[in-house]
């Protein structure tokens, strides 16, 4: 081990973000200010899905979100926590989260001490939680327009606007992976300190895999592209992986390589995933890592959002693999 090597150059995270605003002179530290109070809830939402079973974190509660979907009690402690976190830090405007059904907006002034927006989603693939599954955060960081009348659509924004976003996978390790346009950074959480540690710096994903991450069971319901496609994989021995976590599913993307789909299905004519919290944060960093995203033949970043819980359909991983689930969609 060396020190060029990531991880033979002990950084934190912290000490990571205050290396990059020396790269940025006209940078406020405001962000940086953000991105670690997201750190620091995602520490404590990993201390709580480590103690699943041992607290009374497990299972569903008798609410249900925006979305209609049943509420896991660990989407409601994941999403406290992150508002916890996030509620009184300088810097930001407005927060919005899958478990909300409006944006917060935190300040109405045109305060220019708060110049960003914050969307998450807190709790990714809840129902593994369950089982002791691969479960995940994901935010995106946007720039506040203060222009934006009323004040909550600022949020509108497509994912080319995006100025930081990343996911924490909560696995057999706790991984901190993300992006503020400037490549794909890696962490781990050593948990008998307590901090995140670069391991890998400028994450790049493979060009292409002979794997893909659907859920087949929906497949007679797919637009006859994704059919195609499917069918031409299973002539040519791909393999197929789906934890029902997107985070889970894009993470072994990014290391090994793959494209994961979410297409319109029957239930879900424009998919399931959210664009704001879900489809954008994640493009965002597959396409930092030389990789893409679309929403059918879209783009998934600049997909204009009209409302914050939008939903898109997802084709997302290594280039070649995207490029050629596109050739069957065209
Ligand atoms: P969430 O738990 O935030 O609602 O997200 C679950 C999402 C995503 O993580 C996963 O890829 C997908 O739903 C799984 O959906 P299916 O069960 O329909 O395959
Ligand atoms: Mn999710
Ligand atoms: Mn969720």
């Amino acid at each position: 081990m060396t020190l060029e090597d990531p991880a033979g150059h002990l950084l934190s995270i912290q000490s990571y973000l205050l290396e990059e605003e020396k790269h940025h002179p006209e940078a406020t530290g405001r962000l940086t200010w953000i991105l670690s109070s997201i750190t620091l809830a995602s520490k404590y939402i990993a201390a709580r899905c480590r103690m699943a079973r041992l607290e009374d974190v497990l299972g569903s509660l008798d609410s249900e979100n925006v979305q209609g979907e049943v509420q896991q009690k660990l989407d409601v402690i994941a999403n406290e926590t992150l508002l916890r976190a996030l509620g009184k830090r300088a810097g930001l405007a407005i927060v919005a989260s899958e478990e909300n059904e409006e944006p917060i907006i935190l300040h109405t002034s045109s305060d220019p001490e708060r110049p960003y927006i914050a969307l998450f989603d807190p709790l990714d693939g809840s129902s593994n939680i369950d089982v002791c599954g691969g479960v995940g955060t994901i935010f995106s960081i946007l720039h506040h327009d203060r222009r934006a009348n009323p004040t909550e659509n600022a949020v509108m924004q497509p994912g080319t606007r995006q100025v930081a976003a990343g996911y924490v996978l909560y696995g057999p390790s706790t991984i901190l992976v993300l992006t503020t346009g400037n490549g794909v950074q890696m962490f781990v959480l050593d948990p008998s300190i307590g901090t995140y540690l670069l391991v890998d710096r400028d994450v790049k994903i493979p060009q292409n895999s002979k794997s893909y991450s659907v859920n087949e069971a929906y497949a007679n319901s797919f637009p006859e592209g994704y059919q195609k496609y499917l069918a031409w994989a299973h002539d040519n021995n791909y393999s197929s992986r789906y934890a029902g976590a997107m985070v889970a599913d894009l993470h072994r993307i990014l290391l090994k390589g793959g494209v994961f789909l979410y297409p319109p299905t029957q239930s879900s004519p424009k998919g399931k995933l959210r664009l704001m919290y879900e489809a954008n944060p994640m493009a965002m960093i597959i396409e930092q890592a030389g990789g893409k995203s679309f929403c059918g033949t879209t783009r998934t970043m600049e997909v204009q959002p009209e409302n914050v819980h939008d939903r898109v359909s997802v084709v997302i991983g290594s280039p070649d693999e995207v490029d050629r689930v596109q050739d069957y969609l065209e």
